[in-house]
């Protein structure tokens, strides 16, 4: 059964009633209509699907979808479902490529909204180039293979990400710079292919993806209980940037500076290496173990040998530039190394989730 919300822009382009016929059911339009609510809601209209595609997806209902605005009854049900979303961008090929549009599709995707196209070719002002609709049997493909559920399914995966902070007293920590950018995306992408994920996500400032189990966690130590409280796993992706060390003791009280009195001294401990503990788990080691190495130095020689100390199976090599939107990784595996080009997080996310649906047999 297909149910269809016409916008009011789209009113203007196809009739509700014409709508109605192609689907057989009743058209929905308005989000103030006291007999809509009677009789369906729009909170149960939301909810009451196995998938809610968006087609054609304007810049502006992009944009609205992003910024969680539900001023109307298509929006608001975007916003109030938490089933699979698919968008189909249609749009001018200026507007698609504005750097506003394109930070609205890499949230998306950070939340694991699937979008198919756009595709490349004459628009509607007599242009050309990306952002024509993707063609119908396009769309047709990526809404059932969504509902097939996707290449991971039945795979249970763990995610850390974002940074740990280390407490020295009630107000004062030892923190990083990480966003959590790289490892939310990750998590998205593996759920997006049909993985039952649980992500671990240190204090950041972003969204949870969609379609995760997400725990909140902010030291390093918690962050291992947490991961192996998540297992037995299929897959494991490290993306998180761990504390190494934590104050070894934590005061209490605020410390005070006291006039004449030496600054106090950090003693420092070690803190339970995730990756390795997770790598080295025995019986309950998942099948794949991915790490991700920042360095500043001599990157590709230390995150080799990173690998190798630590025993997972893959590592990303990346420079420890905390916060960009993008990432350009070299991928280490037993077989070799192979450098990607400088992507969007979203999009070495979705590189990676392949290759490890890959390594399950599947192929998105
Ligand atoms: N990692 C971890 N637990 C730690 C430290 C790191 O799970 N206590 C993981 C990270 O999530 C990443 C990988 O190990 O996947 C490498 O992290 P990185 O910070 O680059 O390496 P370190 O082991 O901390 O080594 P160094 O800081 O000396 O480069």
């Amino acid at each position: 059964m297909v149910r269809a919300i016409v916008t009011a822009a789209g009113e203007r382009f196809v009739t509700p009633l014409a709508v109605s016929a192609l689907t057989g059911e009743r058209v929905f339009t308005d989000l103030f209509s006291l007999t809509d609510e009677q009789e369906i809601g729009h909170i149960r209209l939301a909810q009451d699907c196995d998938l809610v595609v968006v087609a054609p997806a304007s810049a502006d209902f992009m944009a609205k979808m992003a910024l969680g605005l539900a001023g109307d009854l298509a929006s608001t049900a975007l916003l109030a479902t938490d089933r699979p979303i698919l968008v189909a961008p249609a749009m001018n090929h200026r507007m698609w490529a504005h750097p506003a549009t394109q930070a609205h599709r890499a949230s998306l995707a950070a939340r694991g909204v699937a979008c198919v196209g756009p595709g490349t070719g004459p628009l509607a002002e007599g242009e050309s180039g990306p952002g024509r609709m993707a063609e119908v049997p396009e769309i047709v493909e990526a809404v059932m293979s969504l509902l097939a559920g996707g290449p991971l399914r039945g795979r249970r995966a763990v995610v850390t990400s974002g940074p740990t902070f280390e407490p020295i007293d009630p107000v004062r920590m030892i923190a990083n710079r990480s966003s959590g950018r790289q490892g939310h995306a990750i998590a998205a992408e593996l759920a997006r292919l049909g993985a039952e994920v649980t992500l671990v996500s240190g204090p950041v400032a972003i969204a949870d993806p969609m379609g995760c189990r997400v725990v909140r966690v902010e030291t390093a130590c918690q962050m291992r209980d947490a991961v192996l409280a998540a297992g037995p796993a299929d897959i494991a992706v490290c993306a998180a940037a761990v504390g190494d060390w934590r104050p070894e003791t934590v005061s209490e009280r605020k410390m005070k500076k006291v006039p004449g009195v030496a600054a106090p001294v950090l003693t420092l401990t070690q803190n339970p290496d995730i990756l390795a503990t997770l790598s080295a788990a025995g019986p309950e080691r998942p099948r794949l173990v991915v790490g991700f190495a920042a360095e500043t130095d001599h990157r590709d020689d230390n995150a080799a040998k990173k690998r190798a100390a630590k025993g997972c199976d893959w590592m990303l090599a990346n420079d420890a530039v905390f916060g960009a939107p993008t990432n350009q990784v070299r991928l280490i595996t037993a077989d070799g190394a192979e450098d990607w080009p400088l992507l969007d997080k979203t999009e070495v996310a979705r590189r990676l989730a392949a290759r490890i649906a890959a390594v399950f047999g599947e192929t998105p």
